[in-house]
């Protein structure tokens, strides 16, 4: 038995949890759009072609905010190709994914699908083969009321309201080289400057996301901050942060420890925008926007056998997530969590299929993959005040990070219930969970779930056969509250969630 000892008090928090925090992700890739939210033949669609198997699916998992059009995606995107009469639409090719984009589904049919899920828009713009005017025509389109060239195009479009959209992207990962239209953070951070201040004088209530690194291991990753937000700090109010992480070959124990790698990306992130504001003597503070994380199993072939280039709706990236994923996903989660402070906005990437929360078949089922578990308790029931995590737990050797907690745990608090996230990382041993409670004055457990394999099943276990539901919750029985002490033994590779309250 592996263990761990917790300590809370409800005086020492990180903050409120920011809602924005359980977002997700929607790219015009592969089939996460045609075949995924979208497919007017599926004997589900409703009257605007949305497949409701998957609209219901995705209400249950509730991003909070998604992320659109893309992702690599957009640094090619002409905006104007996906708004009007659709038989008037262009189809173009999508150089990022090598296949054919029909625009048959665009920024109408989104905000259609947006307002059914009850979830907040985030829009990139492009800043890869487009700059300033183009940004500022689309803001004009989806923000003004009426009397311009751009909002008299919309409302001609059908669309009488604006779409009112607060958030944007300005860009998508520019520091890459596989981006089209990739820069130095020296032309990127001017770009983003002068983009962000147009848009602001358009509609100076949005909120703007300066494109950060697109992982901690990029060779530019720290300097490209430092650069972009020593020209931008005065346009935007966020840095992006993107990671993805996968399990290599015998090394199981780096990828369970990859919140660990989330945490110093974070801490390193703030420490660089905190530094460019002392330096710029600045008074806002830059937040993060945590816009693309997941487990992604990079190093295998992106597309499907059979895919040809310049098909439509390719099967591209299309991971099945074991158990292992969804206790990952969960320690991410957690990460998060415990940054809040800080990461105020989060997109897992992404929502259906491509990488995705949930899987689809055209003209098929729909079903929640491992990972949307984990991600659906933690967006219910995070709640109030994230606490202040004061843990010792029993460790494990890693190559890439040393000791790293068998334990890895998030709290939140909202004055009734106290919520526990817990991850057991030991593939073999189970971990009692001792938490000290000060000042909670809670004595009862009123909800106990874990995740974990159960009998006849390994780590390696998928939602992808059968009933699509194999891996799910159940019942966790071993937890009790005694004398301001909560014990909670979680099983071997698992991810629990645990609901304290009073009386
Ligand atoms: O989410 C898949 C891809 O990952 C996105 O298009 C890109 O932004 C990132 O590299």
């Amino acid at each position: 038995m592996r263990t761990a000892r917790l300590a809370l008090d409800p005086a020492f928090t990180v903050g409120p949890v920011p809602r924005r925090l359980f977002g997700s992700f929607v790219e015009h890739m592969g089939r996460c759009v045609y075949t995924g939210i979208f497919e007017p033949d599926h004997p589900s669609a409703d009257e605007d072609g949305l497949r409701t198997d998957v609209l219901e699916l995705t209400k249950e998992i509730g991003p909070t905010v998604v992320r659109y059009p893309g992702g690599n995606f957009v640094s090619g995107f002409e905006w104007e190709d996906s708004v009007g009469p659709r038989e008037d639409r262009p189809r173009r090719i999508d150089r990022a994914w090598r296949s054919v984009e029909t625009n048959q589904f665009g920024l109408a049919e989104f905000d259609a699908w947006a307002r059914k899920v009850g979830t907040e828009t985030m829009m990139a713009v492009n800043l890869g083969t487009r700059g300033l005017q183009e940004a500022c025509d689309l803001l004009e389109y989806t923000n003004l009321d009426s009397g311009t060239k751009f909002s008299d195009l919309r409302k001609a479009h059908g669309s009488k309201d604006p779409f009112d959209i607060k958030l944007w992207c300005l860009g998508n990962e520019l520091d890459g080289p596989w981006q089209t239209g990739h820069k130095t953070a020296v032309e990127y951070g001017r770009l983003a400057a002068e983009t962000g201040m147009a848009m602001r004088s358009i509609d100076p209530s949005i909120e703007l996301v300066a494109v950060g690194s697109s992982s901690r291991s990029m060779p530019t990753f720290g300097e490209w901050e430092s650069t972009v937000l020593d020209l931008a700090y005065h346009a935007v109010d966020y840095v992006s942060c993107h990671a993805y992480y996968e399990e290599k070959e015998g090394d199981v124990g780096n990828f369970l420890a990859s919140a660990v790698d989330m945490d110093l990306f974070i801490e390193q992130v703030v420490a660089t925008a905190d530094a460019v504001r002392a330096k710029g003597k600045h008074s806002k503070k830059i937040n993060l926007s945590f816009d693309e994380w997941n487990v992604w199993y990079q190093s295998k072939p992106h597309h499907a056998e059979g895919v040809q280039p310049w098909d439509v709706a390719p099967r591209v990236i299309e991971d099945e997530y074991s158990i292992t994923d969804a206790v990952v996903v969960g320690t991410l989660l957690n990460s998060l969590l415990r940054h809040s402070d800080r990461v105020t906005i989060g997109a897992q990437a992404q929502l259906v299929n491509v990488i995705g929360l949930l899987r689809s078949e055209p003209g098929g089922d729909a079903w929640k993959q491992t990972i949307a578990h984990p991600f659906e308790q933690v967006r219910r029931l995070a709640s109030g005040n994230v606490l202040q995590v004061v843990a010792q737990s029993d460790k494990y050797e890693s190559s890439n990070f040393g000791g790293v907690d068998v334990v890895d745990a998030s709290a939140t608090w909202d004055e009734e219930t106290l919520t526990l996230f817990l991850a057991n990382r030991d593939l073999t041993e189970p971990a009692s969970v001792d938490v000290a409670l000060r000042g909670f004055g809670v004595d009862r457990v009123s909800s106990a779930k874990v995740l974990a394999a159960t009998e006849g099943q390994d780590r390696h276990t998928t939602n992808a056969t059968g009933d699509h539901q194999q891996v799910g919750l159940r019942p966790l029985e071993d937890v009790s509250v005694t004398d301001g002490t909560a014990t909670v033994v979680l099983p071997p590779l698992s991810w629990a969630v645990v609901q304290l309250r009073k009386g």
